[in-house]
Order: structure tokens, then C-alpha cells, then sequence
């Protein structure tokens, strides 16, 4: 909680708090002929480098134990730095089959078909498949430590072992599992990525992303892939990430222990065809969940469907009072999304997800009592009719 709280927040003037600079330029030294141009540790113009963006990436390395940190416009912006920067034509790259949507359509449709990167698509959980999908040309392996949406772990150690045999790049996506729940570069992994936008910021008003390791190799994606590309954060975003970070460890405390009682309470109830979380007993890598997290938790992520066809899920979602039908996750608020079964990406999916598709469940900050009355009082009304209102459920 400390470094959330201090970390960062070292503003060298008569605040207590880093103002926020919104200034495309900074003052130039006077030989500026001398400057190095390129280098993005220095105050020069902010798609180098911006005051807010430095506190943020101080703040990032420290939480997540790495050198440096680069903070970028999104997660999808650090995700494509990352690509950009250290794979090359004719280079290959080992893929979770279960990804997040833009990584998988990134390297399934753009950079193979702009670049020319060839990508393999493996189950990350089968350590035989991953050794097996290695090429001469490997030099990435990539992964989410849970990944979205069907929540399948990686075992990231095992992976950091694999690639460091053939002297490939770890590479992994930590969003579903922000510091202090986990820290994937202790585990060997050469490089963390984060959507800024979901839990570090966790306030649902800001996009960010962030890259995270070795100085040599993050200064590396700041040159060639924010400088000379463009994806900076704005300085504003990048106050609102300092300052939503600065809750992180408590708001995780509770959106864990919430999920769990939600997703035991799911999975007890018979109109549930199945509940994807890596917390219950019933999860495939339950066990490598508890081993990696250490007993810090599961994260605040699951997938669950009911019992019926795609109108029962939409039915389902109408009737939710309190937990909200959008995209996005890690906010304050509870938030679901109903993803049917159809498309390329489903094949991959566990059977559950590809017979009855999946509701996406970001589970909030709301009490945990009145999250439970709303799926319940929404799957009532899903299978008997009858609606509710939130000041019912909210007054209870
Ligand atoms: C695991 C993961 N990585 C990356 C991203 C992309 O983040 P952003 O929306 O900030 O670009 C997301 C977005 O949902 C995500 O879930």
C-alpha cells in the first residue's frame, strides 16, 4: 500500500501532490543544438517525454519491481510498442490461443499480413505444445497471466524458462492481474504490459498503457516506438492514472474477495451452465492460480453463462439493475458484456463458452450483498418474467 500511496509522488515543489503540466514544450537548455533529440528522458515536447507521464512510469516500475516503465495511450498502444520494437519480417512470435481480442486480431490479420511476422497460436497451458511450436525464428513468446476472457492461467515461470532457452522474449499481459496481486517480471518475465485503463486507474475515466521491465528494454520501446510513432499518453490521463493507482491494493482486496462469494454463489445455482473463474476449485489451473498468486487472490474477472440460448443471456443482462451492460473492466462499477458463440476466436474456447457463449463479468466495488440480490433477482426474472428496480434491490 505504501509504494501506491508514495510512489511517484515526488513533486519537487511546494505541493504535497504533482500538479498536473499540460504543455506540449518544455524549456529548452541553452545549447539546444546539443540536445539529443531522440532521447525520451528528457523534457523536450511530450510525445518525447511529458512531467506526468515521467511521475506515472516512476510510479509503475516501482509497483511492478522493474527498472523502468514506459506509459503509452492504451493497452492496445503498449501491445503494438512491444511488437514493434523487438520483432522484424521474418521473425516468429508464440501466441496464447485465448488473448485478449486485439492482440489476437493483431496477430492474426495485421502485423503477419504489414509485417510479416509470422505468429502460432498454442494453448499457453500446454507447456509440451509451446516447446513444440519453437522455431529457429521464435524471439517472442506473449501471454496473459489470466487471460480474457476465458480466464485460462499461464504458468509464467515455465514460459520465462522456454523462451530464455532459445533466447526469445517473454512477454506478459498483466491486466487481470495488477500489482501487489502478482509481479510477473520476478517470475522471469522480461517485459509486463497493463491497459492502464482497467484496474490501475480503476476509476473507468482514463485510457492508458503501460510497458514495464529491464531499463535496456524499455528505453528501446521508447525510442523506436513512442518517440518516432506517436502513442503518448496525455498529461492529464496520466494524473488521473497516478492518482487512481493510489487505491489499487484496497480496491483489488474487495473486488477479489467479491468475486469469489459471487462466483461460488453462481456455481451453486442450477440455471448456471458453467463459471469461469480461476478461484474456484472448479477452475482447470486452480491450483497453478493459487501457486503463482501466492494467496493473494484470483483477480476480480470471470465468465459465467446461463442455462439457455442467446436470448436467455440478453434476457438475463435486461434485467440487471445494478452490475452494468458495457465493456471495459477493473472499473469501480460492476460491469458485463455478453459475447455470443460465433467466430474464428471461439474455437479455442473452453466447451462451455463455445456451447452457451459467455457473460463477462468485471466484478465492482458495490457490496458484495447487493451484487448477489441483483443476479438473483435478474435470474429469477430471466426464468419467471417480472422486473425489479435498483431502489429495491439498493434498499435491501
Ligand atoms: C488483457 C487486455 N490487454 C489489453 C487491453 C487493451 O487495453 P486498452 O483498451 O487500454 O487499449 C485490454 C482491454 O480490454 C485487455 O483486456
Amino acid at each position: 500500500m505504501t509504494l501506491s500511496v508514495h510512489g511517484g509522488n515526488d513533486t519537487g515543489g511546494p505541493s504535497i501532490r504533482t500538479p498536473i503540466t499540460m504543455a506540449n514544450s518544455y524549456h529548452l537548455p541553452p545549447e539546444p543544438e546539443k540536445l539529443d533529440w531522440s532521447d525520451p528522458n528528457h523534457l523536450i515536447y511530450t510525445r518525447n517525454t511529458g512531467a506526468n507521464q515521467v511521475a506515472l512510469q516512476r510510479k509503475l516500475a516501482l509497483m511492478e519491481g522493474g527498472e523502468d516503465a514506459l506509459a503509452l495511450a492504451s493497452g492496445v498502444a503498449a501491445l503494438h510498442a512491444v511488437y514493434f520494437t523487438f520483432l522484424a519480417t521474418g521473425d516468429h512470435i508464440i501466441v496464447s490461443d485465448t488473448t485478449y481480442e486485439a492482440t489476437w486480431k493483431l496477430w492474426t490479420q495485421l502485423l503477419p499480413r504489414k509485417y510479416g511476422i509470422e505468429a502460432t497460436f498454442v494453448d499457453i497451458t500446454d507447456l509440451e505444445a509451446v516447446r513444440a511450436a519453437i522455431r529457429p525464428t521464435t524471439k517472442m513468446i506473449t501471454a496473459e497471466v489470466i487471460a480474457n476472457p476465458t480466464t485460462k492461467v499461464a504458468d509464467v515461470a515455465a514460459l520465462a524458462g522456454i523462451a530464455h532457452e532459445v533466447g526469445a522474449l517473454l512477454v506478459i499481459d498483466s491486466t487481470f492481474t495488477p500489482p501487489p496481486l502478482y509481479r510477473p517480471l520476478a517470475a522471469g518475465a522480461d517485459l509486463v504490459i497493463h491497459s492502464l485503463t482497467k484496474y490501475i486507474n480503476g476509476h473507468g475515466d482514463a485510457m492508458g498503457g503501460a510497458v514495464i521491465g529491464a531499463a535496456e528494454l524499455v528505453s528501446k520501446v521508447k525510442a523506436e516506438a513512442m518517440v518516432d510513432v506517436g502513442g503518448v499518453i496525455s498529461p492529464f490521463n496520466a494524473w488521473l492514472i497516478c492518482r487512481g493507482s493510489i487505491t489499487l491494493p484496497l480496491r483489488l482486496t474487495q473486488h477479489q474477495a467479491t468475486a469469489l462469494s459471487l462466483a461460488r454463489l453462481l456455481e451453486s445455482d442450477d440455471r448456471i451452465a458453467y463459471v469461469a473463474y480461476p478461484g474456484l476449485a472448479s477452475h482447470p489451473q486452480h491450483e497453478l492460480a493459487a501457486r503463482q498468486l501466492g494467496g493473494r487472490g484470483f483477480g476480480g474477472m470471470m465468465a459465467f453463462a446461463l442455462r439457455g440460448d442467446p436470448a436467455t443471456q440478453n434476457r438475463f443482462v435486461s434485467h440487471l439493475r445494478v452490475i452494468t451492460s458495457a465493456v471495459s473492466l477493473g472499473h469501480d462499477e460492476s460491469l458485463i458484456v455478453h459475447v455470443g458463440t460465433d467466430g474464428p476466436r471461439v474455437a479455442a474456447y473452453p466447451e462451455g463458452f463455445r456451447e452457451y457463449g459467455h457473460l463477462r463479468f468485471s466484478v465492482g466495488l458495490e457490496d458484495a450483498d447487493d451484487l448477489a440480490a441483483d443476479l438473483h433477482q435478474a435470474l429469477d426474472r430471466t426464468f419467471d418474467g417480472e422486473s425489479t428496480s435498483a431502489a429495491a434491490i439498493f434498499a435491501g
